[in-house]
């Protein structure tokens, strides 16, 4: 009987076929190259050097980089950007006897030359495509760089913001995190890799780094089981879903074995249960940081356990290079090991069409015109604009109007370039940086005054400059002030005890305060501050990150009501650092505390709340919006995969002011043979409204969003009662439903 196929699944099904023919044609040409190579050419492609840019402790046994590229033992160079410099050192790899090119490879992680807001901030715009479209104008300018791989999208959930690197993630929930790291992957590698706006993606770092004991960087993780199946591994999941080239693992132990030679993870997990195709890259030396862990003896143990364990390329410790001929050649190590690596590395330098044109990516017209594209910075204002979260807004007094013709802007962040554009920058070009005082003054126009002044330090303790900013504030007719933390104080080996507002900031805002006129506080950091004199004496609060070379400009618009902030929490902000770790995806105990003001024999504190400062999720509007009329199509739900119940409400714009609400589908399993957080975040939905408008928003649930991982690190939803919560934050539930799982 003839089949009829409508017209999307006839391009699904041919979609498929090329890949498969291409793929069979790859593995043919791997197959027949790795024929040619000697043991010691076969262990260069595992290795990886630093070029010249830094990122960690630089290795010193490297006496000869470009030689060692000549002789075929180096398969990649990180730190090493630019059409020039990557023409360069190709043309030496391809001196080498089987002209094998280098794979190129970069930090990329919020844009190459544009700079976009950290990752963090973005993720607190919700907003998928414009997560997205970022990953990919950072992937179009680096892939005309000579760049073929970046090391993101840090895909590390993190709940403790003392740690430096949440300011890399995308927060502490596994499910937000999941979807921004598939928007990420899919905007780095674009359509297809090999394509000439596509770079590999590398998810990192594999796994648990977030969990890092007391948030200090490097350190061990303790974690159950279950927490690292249902909050730690999803986004790593998902990456590799979404069709990740490469992995790269961390730092941490797990349990007592560190990452990098952790079979059950890189073998047992990613490369078998999730049939991973792409290769796994070590993280900074950390091959040879087993020996001062104390889990390998020396250099050639270290090496001898991250192959063994799945490890495919080591960055910069040379453990491979100097170990793996003599392992193999003993004895200790099969020779299936290094093929194996070997034929993923190889894979994805044919897959980038390496082979084909070595220079492909490094041509000096593409890079001039990619660099000069105006949509660039224009998009990444636009994202700068959704990542602001605006936390107060006392009496309406945001947006400002004209009107308010005198305005002075105090704080050491309030005129800073360099500090906007964050952590991890490469290519940027800081003079083309907008700092908030000219994002002002170009927003606002001649008729309102404005004047800079920096008040103190970030991070110093002199007061000197207060008695100026106090003047200053006396004269004006409002007081913008912007305070937090530099972009030196978060990212990789950035870790603080208190996450307060650093130096005498607060202080400086206290003083300001008293002169009783009205502050709109900008808060900027790549981590949740603690700032709780700020939190409750500030008439307005936007927290706004550090949100790359438009931040001024982004930071202007919302202030003058351009752009209707539309940003949600992606972290929780606690009151304390003593609460850490925090997380909305807390348990209710056997004691949970009912009456904040009687905490005797509950489990709180007895000098501090159980509730976050700011809840995961929270951000206001300039409108507000109503959540009315919900409707559930049934009350039972049965436990085949295919059966649904669609729960739907009516969203109400009932402001003045167009715009965005991220309504938020939280669910609890009430009673379960593995207890369960009081909320977890099942979906969402950013939606976008006229004044006045109203729509009708519907959330499917299904066996899969019921489902947990139980003590058998099983996928299952168990029957019983779930209670369905629809709010506009974690701790502002609008609506809630219960359904019955049955049977
Ligand atoms: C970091 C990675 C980074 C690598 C290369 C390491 O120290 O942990 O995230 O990709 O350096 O720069």
């Amino acid at each position: 009987m003839m089949k009829f196929f409508s017209l999307p699944s006839l391009f699904f099904l041919l979609a498929i076929q090329a890949t498969v023919a291409q793929d069979v044609k790859i593995n043919k040409r791997v197959d027949s190259l790795m024929k040619l190579m000697t043991l010691e050419e076969k262990v260069g492609q595992l290795n990886q050097y630093s070029g010249s840019v830094v990122t960690g402790p630089v290795n010193d046994a490297k006496t000869n980089m470009l030689n060692d590229i000549k002789q075929g033992k180096v398969g990649s160079m990180l730190n090493v950007r630019g059409v020039k410099d990557t023409r360069e050192i190709q043309a030496v790899a391809l001196q080498s006897r089987l002209k094998i090119p280098l794979l190129f490879s970069l930090d990329v992680i919020h844009g190459y030359k544009t700079i976009f807001p950290v990752p963090l901030a973005e993720a607190a715009s919700w907003d998928l495509d414009a997560i997205k479209s970022a990953a990919h104008i950072a992937a179009k300018e680096a892939a005309a760089s000579g760049i073929h791989w970046t090391f993101a999208p840090m895909v590390d959930v993190g709940r403790d913001p003392r740690w430096g690197r949440v300011m890399e993630g995308a927060g502490e929930d596994t499910y937000l995190g999941s979807k921004i790291a598939t928007a990420r992957v899919k905007g780095f590698q674009g359509e297809q890799l090999g394509g000439l706006d596509a770079i590999m993606a590398c998810a990192k770092h594999f796994a648990a780094y977030g969990a890092a004991i007391a948030g200090r960087d490097y350190n061990a993780v303790d974690l159950s089981n279950q927490q690292l199946w249902e909050t730690y591994l999803p986004p790593f999941k998902a990456a590799a879903d979404a069709g990740v080239a490469t992995f790269m693992n961390s730092f941490n132990t797990i349990n007592g074995i560190p990452a990098t030679g952790n079979s059950y993870l890189q073998r047992n997990i990613l490369k078998g249960k999730w049939n991973f195709g792409g290769f796994v890259v070590s993280d900074w030396g950390s091959i040879a940081e087993m020996v001062p862990w104390g889990f390998a003896e020396n250099q050639k143990d270290a090496a001898l356990k991250a192959i063994t364990a799945g490890s495919d390329m080591d960055m910069e410790s040379l453990a491979y290079k100097n170990n793996l001929v003599k392992l193999v050649n003993e004895g200790a190590v099969p020779i299936a090991l290094v093929d194996d690596a070997l034929k993923r590395i190889l894979y994805q330098k044919f897959l980038l069409g390496l082979f084909d044109d070595p220079y492909k990516f490094s041509n000096l017209a593409r890079e001039k015109k990619v660099m000069a594209d105006v949509k660039h910075p224009q998009i990444a204002r636009e994202v700068a604009e959704k990542s602001i979260v605006l936390l107060k807004n006392n009496g309406q007094l945001l947006p400002l109007t004209r009107d308010t013709k005198n305005i002075v802007v105090i704080g050491p962040l309030a005129h800073s370039r360099k500090d906007m554009e964050g952590g991890w920058i490469v290519a940027s070009d800081t003079t083309k940086v907008t700092s908030l005082y000219e994002g002002l003054v170009a927003k606002a126009g001649k008729n309102v005054k404005f004047t800079y002044v920096e008040g103190c330090g970030i991070n110093g303790m002199s007061t000197a400059g207060f008695a100026s900013a106090v003047a200053a504030a006396k004269s004006a007719d409002l007081v913008i002030m912007a305070l937090g933390e530099s972009a030196e104080m978060t990212g990789e080996a950035k870790s603080r005890t208190d996450i307060h507002l650093p130096g005498v900031q607060e202080d400086l805002f206290v003083a300001v305060k008293a002169t009783g006129k009205p502050v709109v506080s900008v808060l900027m950091a790549g981590r949740p501050m603690i700032f709780n004199k700020v939190a409750d004496q500030s008439d307005a609060i936007v927290y706004a990150w550090l949100l790359g070379e438009q931040a001024g400009h982004a930071i202007a618009n919302v202030l003058y009501g351009d752009y209707n902030p539309s940003g949600k929490l992606p972290s929780t902000f606690p009151r304390s650092v003593g609460q850490i770790p925090l997380s909305y995806q807390t348990y209710n105990t056997g004691r949970p505390v009912t009456d904040p003001k009687d905490i005797r024999y509950k489990s709180g504190y007895i000098d501090e709340l159980n509730s976050p400062r700011y809840a995961f999720g929270y951000g206001l509007s300039y409108t507000t919006f109503n959540y009315t009329n919900l409707k559930s199509s049934a009350t039972t739900i049965t436990l085949t995969p295919e059966s649904t119940v669609q729960l739907s409400f009516t969203l109400t714009n009932t402001g003045k002011y167009a715009g965005a609400e991220v309504v938020q589908l939280y669910i609890r399993d009430l009673v379960s043979s593995v207890v369960r957080p009081v909320k977890e975040l099942k979906d969402f939905q950013k939606v976008m409204l006229k004044a006045g408008e109203s729509t009708t928003i519907t959330f499917t649930i299904d066996k899969d969003k019921l489902s947990y991982f139980n003590q058998d690190l099983h996928w299952v939803a168990e029957p019983g009662a779930f209670s369905l919560m629809i709010g506009s934050a974690s701790d502002d539930i609008r609506l809630s439903a219960t359904l019955n799982l049955t049977q």
